[in-house]
C-alpha cells in the first residue's frame, strides 16, 4: 500500500481555492483532506455540503472528510451526494457506533474513525477494527490547524499498528495534527499510512506544495 499525504483545505486559500487545487494536481497518493467543524464538538466552524460542492469535478484526488461535529449520522446524509471517498467521524461524538458504519458504509466506500489525543486506541473493540477502513488519530486537540504536535501520539501508532498485524487487517492508519517533516519519519516508521497536514503543506512561501509533499515522504 503507498504512503498518502493529505493536504488539510482548513490552511488553503478558500477565496482562490481552484488555484491551489491546481498547484496539487500533478501529485500521486495524496487525498484532500476536509475537516467539517461545527462549532459545537469543537470551538471553530467551518464548511458544509453547500461550500463544498463541486469539489469532487475540480480535482482528481479522493476527497477525505473528517467531522469534528456532534452529529455525524445527519452528516452522512447531507453529504451523501458531494462524492467524498472517506468518511470519518468522531468515536467521542457518538453512542452506537456499529450502527453508524454500518450506514456510513453502505453510502461511502471508505468509513473511518477519529480518536482524539486523549482518547485510548483500546476504545474500539477488534470487531470494529475488522469494519472499518481508516483510523484516524489525531495529533492535536481538534478545532484548529497549525497547532503543535503531541509526541505521545506516536506510542498511539505503534499500539494501533500492533493490534493491525495481530488481526491482519489492512486499514489505513492516519495521523492528523502538526505534521511537518520533523516527525513524518517517525509515523510513518511507527506504522502510521497517510498523513494530514494543513499548514506545513499550504505554508510553503512559494506555493511550491510539491516540496514540501515530498519532504514528508
Ligand atoms: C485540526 C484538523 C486538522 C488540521 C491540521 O482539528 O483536524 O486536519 O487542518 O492542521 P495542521 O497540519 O496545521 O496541524
Ligand atoms: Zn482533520
Amino acid at each position: 500500500m503507498s504512503l498518502i499525504i493529505a493536504p488539510s483545505l482548513l490552511s488553503a486559500d478558500f477565496l482562490d481555492l481552484r488555484s491551489e487545487l491546481k498547484r496539487l494536481e500533478g501529485e500521486k497518493d495524496i487525498w484532500l483532506h476536509l475537516d467539517v467543524m461545527d462549532g459545537h464538538f469543537v470551538p471553530n466552524l467551518t464548511f458544509g455540503p453547500t461550500v463544498l460542492k463541486g469539489l469532487k469535478s475540480a480535482s482528481k484526488h479522493p476527497l477525505d472528510a473528517h467531522f469534528m461535529v456532534t452529529n455525524p449520522d445527519d452528516h452522512l446524509e447531507w453529504f451523501k451526494d458531494l462524492g467524498l471517498y472517506n468518511f470519518t467521524f468522531h468515536w467521542e461524538a457518538v453512542t452506537h457506533h456499529d450502527r453508524l458504519i454500518q450506514k456510513a458504509k453502505s453510502l461511502y466506500p471508505s468509513v473511518g474513525i477519529s480518536l482524539n489525543p486523549s482518547t485510548p486506541v483500546s476504545v474500539i473493540p477488534t470487531y470494529l477494527l475488522k469494519k472499518i477502513d481508516l483510523v484516524l488519530l489525531m495529533s492535536v486537540n481538534p478545532g484548529f490547524g497549525g497547532q503543535s504536535f503531541i509526541p505521545e501520539v506516536i506510542e498511539k501508532v505503534q499500539e494501533l499498528n500492533k493490534l493491525k498485524s495481530l488481526h491482519g487487517l489492512t486499514f489505513q492508519i492516519q495521523v492528523d495534527g502538526g505534521v511537518t517533516d520533523k516527525n513524518s519519519a517517525q509515523l510513518f516508521a511507527a506504522g502510521a499510512t497517510n498523513l494530514v497536514a494543513g499548514s506545513y503543506v499550504f505554508g510553503e512561501p512559494q506555493k511550491n506544495y510539491s516540496s514540501r509533499i515530498s519532504s514528508l515522504r
